[in-house]
């Protein structure tokens, strides 16, 4: 397994040894067992719980989320499962830090922008970083997406590239774009005709997911926006790696400074969980401000609503929202995004559930859309919204 890991790395810009892979995979592996043996210890005692207390399994309400979760977080053995659940991911971004950190002074001069680049960086070091962003590490991720502690930094971004490659080694490849290739799929499921020339990726961290647009749509213009230097830096290193044309900028999608009209397509990938209730619509309304009449936007999220969880699910997902710096996770399950896309003047708004797709599959059946209901709480499908802007 670790000989097919190195070989199915798309990009090779971290070097890897032996034993740090090793300890990746323990790390990997402590997630396994606390993903299913700890949590089924934690699921049958909600089970329990909900039964003797008669706890409202509706989890339709504020009141009745809060009820459970603080019954359920009194119980020893679900306090267990909430510690591990941050000893395995702790554990995970030092063993990625600790590579990084061994060839930083590389990494850095390898993603220096040069004139023979096929691609762009323009970064801003005036911005101001909202108060969502900076009042937490999101995912607990030690320093957040931000910290700089040297010129040209570009730590964070590689660590995180490096541990989302990691967490997803065996799930959805190592390339680590099939939240791209998934919006891709719905894309092509729902507008068949559709090909953009100019594309936007909003909050792309290292451009993993952008990546995908540059293989499916390889004569279009396509830019990627984010507040993280580190991760711009990183992400411009690695597309040109790669040979990828990717225009990076370091703006807040609230105010992003392009021309209106300019785009064909708009998309974000897990972008939206980590904003705020102010920021959504105004993100909604640059999307419409940027695209052009006819022009498409599409958003793919967490698989984590409401509509689908079980009272455990509901615990499991509540996870993220108060014990692991992720502020608007929980809201975002009941959000209505089809009123919101309406809202900012969008026709033909949709929401459901998109079959995942990756290792390079597309799939333009629309029949992988699926309306909300039937959708789960597993990475077999992401939450998506898309939509047209009219004229
Ligand atoms: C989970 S990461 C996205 C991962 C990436 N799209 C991918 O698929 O690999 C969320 C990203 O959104 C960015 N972000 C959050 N709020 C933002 C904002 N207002 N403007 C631009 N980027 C933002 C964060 O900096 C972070 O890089």
């Amino acid at each position: 397994m670790l000989a097919d890991a190195r070989k199915d790395r798309a990009w090779q810009m971290i070097d890897l040894q032996h034993d740090e892979r090793s300890r990746q995979l323990f790390a990997l592996a402590l997630n396994r067992y606390v993903q299913t043996t700890l949590a089924e210890g934690s699921r049958l005692t909600c089970e329990r719980v909900v039964d003797t207390d008669f706890i409202d399994t509706e989890i339709n309400t504020d009141a009745s989320r809060s009820q459970l979760r603080r019954r359920i977080e009194a119980e020893p053995l679900h306090q267990y499962w909430l510690a591990m659940m941050q000893i395995w991911q702790d554990l995970l971004w030092r063993y990625c830090g600790e590579v990084v950190e061994r060839q930083l002074d590389d990494l850095v001069e390898t993603c220096r922008p040069g004139p023979a680049d096929r691609g762009s960086l323009r970064l801003d070091p005036a911005l101001q970083l909202p108060t969502y962003q900076s009042a937490v590490d999101n995912h607990s991720f030690p320093g957040g997406y931000h910290t700089e502690t040297r010129p040209n930094d570009v730590r964070q971004g590689a660590v995180y590239a490096l541990s989302a490659e990691v967490y997803l080694l065996e799930q959805t490849g190592a390339r680590h774009d099939y939240r791209g290739q998934t919006l891709i799929g719905h894309i092509l499921g729902r507008f068949p005709d559709f090909t953009p020339q100019r594309i936007l990726d909003l909050g792309c961290l290292c451009g993993a997911s952008t990546a995908a647009y540059c293989e499916q749509f390889p004569d279009a213009e396509i830019h990627a926006i984010d507040t993280s230097a580190p991760a711009l830096r990183f992400g411009h290193g690695m597309a040109e790696e790669r040979g990828l044309a990717i225009h990076f900028s370091q703006q807040n999608a609230e105010v992003p400074d392009f021309d209106a009209g300019y785009f064909d397509l708009i998309v974000s990938h897990a972008l939206f969980h980590e904003t705020s209730y102010a920021a959504f619509p105004k993100v909604l309304g640059e999307c419409f401000r940027l695209l052009r009449p006819g022009g498409i936007t599409a958003h793919v999220e967490v698989p984590a609503r409401i509509e689908v969880m079980s009272p455990w699910e509901y615990l499991r997902s509540s996870y993220e929202g108060f014990h692991n710096q992720e502020p608007f996770w929980n809201a975002l399950t009941s959000y209505d995004w089809v009123a919101a896309a309406d809202a900012a003047g969008f026709a033909q708004a949709a929401q459901g559930f998109q079959r995942t797709l990756a290792d390079g599959r597309r799939d333009a059946d629309p029949a992988t859309f699926l309306p909300v209901g039937q959708g789960k709480l597993d990475l077999s499908n992401w939450f998506v919204m898309s939509a047209v802007k009219p004229g």
